[in-house]
């Protein structure tokens, strides 16, 4: 091929490919000698005395606890303490000497070195806000950022947003398509917002506590003293926080002549309008005392069943040995007819229990850290790690669970386009059929069965040593 294949050679074996010549020893794998025993021998620098050529790839590595057991065992392992994480997971993979940023590996272990029962292509279920550009407002007034099918395509029956008011500024007045369900997540926030028939409503909600706003109607956010962060839940995959209906460019875009017949006001009324929309903005800060801004139009105050706000900051969590929940729905609060939410928390060890919704779960990790397989009929199935500020979504009827890899808990809303929070729970299942029926089909022992609730667990704990689960000592 070459007329100096001897000078090609060598130089081939200056730059350390030596594998090129030896292929039996490349792929020898997934059993030892791994990749990288024959790469620790590149960037020979004998020739000039200085740094490798091509840099080191792959000469040592350590795995971590749990990453060497079977790869059918799945066990969650965490990257934390390990300098370059391989995607290695019990026998199947190898080492990776290719480019890579180890911080997006030690953020998604199951990702990079997934169970052996992941299957297929399961499309992209996790979205970090983080990852989301961010649109900052001038005058340190806040910011926005927005999940949605640009970012998240899987994600097309609900699309969330990430907002922060600094003290004292709006989100302006204005009005959408789409239902609006928020959870408040840091500081507090007056609400307002009145309807067709002339209803009004104003509101103080903190952080725990949930608002609805139905399409339509018009409203407004004002952040109290300390500023407020809060998710906006949006029954609209599509749907971009920047192309709502807003009152600025509403009076920009219509004849000064027209206001000012509409309004009965002369025309130098309007010489101070903004000149631009003002989306989020500085203001002047609420009255502290909310009878202030208390309005009572015709059609009187949206009270009781017609609120718009539900402090769910105040509802007491239903208790499990593993964490706890808090569900809200339309049986208590009714304006959100089709929003169906729990707010589950997960103790450190335990796991929302396996189970799946007849409605597509659009989620969000409050805090803490976890995983998530989602079995998608028929046969795919794909693990992914989340973190505190994740979107999470699982297509109606794909089965899932959300277990706690991390050393706090998870608090992680669960946001349901249905009348009730419902879901069928795989344990639950179990127990409720004919044992013969599940002993023929999945061959399962009795004792199994004996222990299984006939009620929905929710959370469970199991077991939480995962280096016994192994069976091993974790380390290679
Ligand atoms: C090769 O490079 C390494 C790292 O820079 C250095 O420690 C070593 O002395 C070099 N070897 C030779 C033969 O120059
Ligand atoms: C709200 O944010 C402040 C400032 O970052 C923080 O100290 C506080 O813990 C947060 N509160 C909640 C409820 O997250
Ligand atoms: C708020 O204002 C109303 C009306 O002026 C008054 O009756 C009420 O006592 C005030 N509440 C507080 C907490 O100051
Ligand atoms: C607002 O006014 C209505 C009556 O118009 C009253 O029922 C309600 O308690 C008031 N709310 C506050 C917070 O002042
Ligand atoms: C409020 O809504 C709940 C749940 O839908 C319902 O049970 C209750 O009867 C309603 N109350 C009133 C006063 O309409
Ligand atoms: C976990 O299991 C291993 C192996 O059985 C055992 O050595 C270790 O003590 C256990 N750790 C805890 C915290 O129970």
């Amino acid at each position: 091929m070459t007329p100096i294949p001897g000078l090609f050679n060598s130089f081939l074996l200056k730059l350390g490919i030596l594998a090129l010549t030896a292929p039996a020893q490349l792929y020898a794998l997934p059993t030892n000698p791994r990749f990288s025993d024959w790469a620790g021998s590149a960037g020979d620098n004998e020739s000039n005395g200085g740094a490798p050529l091509r840099g080191a790839v792959v000469s040592s590595y350590k795995l971590a606890p749990g990453q060497d057991a079977d790869a059918d065992l799945g066990i969650p392992f965490r990257w934390d303490d390990t300098k370059n994480p391989q995607p290695i997971r019990g026998t199947w993979g190898a080492t990776d000497p290719g480019p890579q940023t180890y911080e997006y590996s030690k953020l998604n272990p199951d990702i990079v070195a997934p169970p052996s029962t992941d299957h297929n292509s399961m499309p992209n279920a996790k979205w970090p806000m983080e990852l989301s550009h961010n649109r900052l407002v001038p005058n340190g007034a806040g910011w926005s950022r927005q999940e949605n099918t640009e970012n998240l395509p899987i994600a097309t029956a609900m699309a969330g947003v990430d907002m922060l008011l600094a003290p004292g500024a709006y989100r302006e007045l204005h009005w959408h398509k789409a239902s609006e369900w928020a959870y408040v997540l840091n500081g507090s926030c007056r609400v307002q917002a009145m309807d067709e028939n002339g209803q009004t409503y104003v509101d103080d909600v903190q952080a725990g506590d949930v608002w609805f706003f139905p399409p339509g109607v018009p409203h407004s956010l004002q952040a109290l003293d300390e500023g407020s962060e809060f998710l906006l839940v949006f029954d609209q995959g599509d749907f971009d926080d920047s192309g709502t209906g807003l009152i600025s460019e509403m009076f920009l875009r219509t004849p000064k002549e027209v206001l000012s017949k509409n309004l009965n006001a002369p025309l130098s009324d309007f010489d101070q309008l903004p000149k631009d929309e003002l989306y989020i903005f500085n203001g002047t800060p609420a009255p502290a005392n909310l009878t202030a801004q208390n309005v009572t139009g015709p059609g009187g105050v949206a009270r009781g069943n017609h609120s718009y706000t539900y402090h769910l900051s105040k509802q007491s969590a239903y208790e499990v040995p593993g964490g706890s929940i808090k569900i809200i729905d339309p049986q208590s609060f009714p304006l959100a007819s089709t929003f169906s939410v729990a707010l589950v928390t997960i103790h450190p060890g335990a796991m929302r229990e396996i189970h799946w919704h007849s409605t597509d779960e659009w989620g969000f990790f409050v805090s803490g850290q976890g995983r998530v397989t989602a079995y998608s009929p028929p046969t795919t199935g794909g693990t992914f790690d989340f973190q505190a500020g994740d979107v999470s979504y699982v297509p109606a009827t794909y089965s899932h669970y959300i277990e706690n890899t991390g050393d706090e808990d998870i608090v992680f809303l669960e946001v349901l386009q249905a009348p009730e929070f419902t879901d069928i729970s795989v344990g639950q299942w179990l127990k409720l059929v004919p044992e013969q029926i599940i002993k023929d089909t999945l061959h399962l022992p009795q004792s199994l069965l004996d222990n299984l609730s006939p009620n929905k667990q929710y959370i469970v704990q199991g077991n939480t040593n995962l280096t016994a689960l192994a069976g091993g000592s974790g380390t290679a």
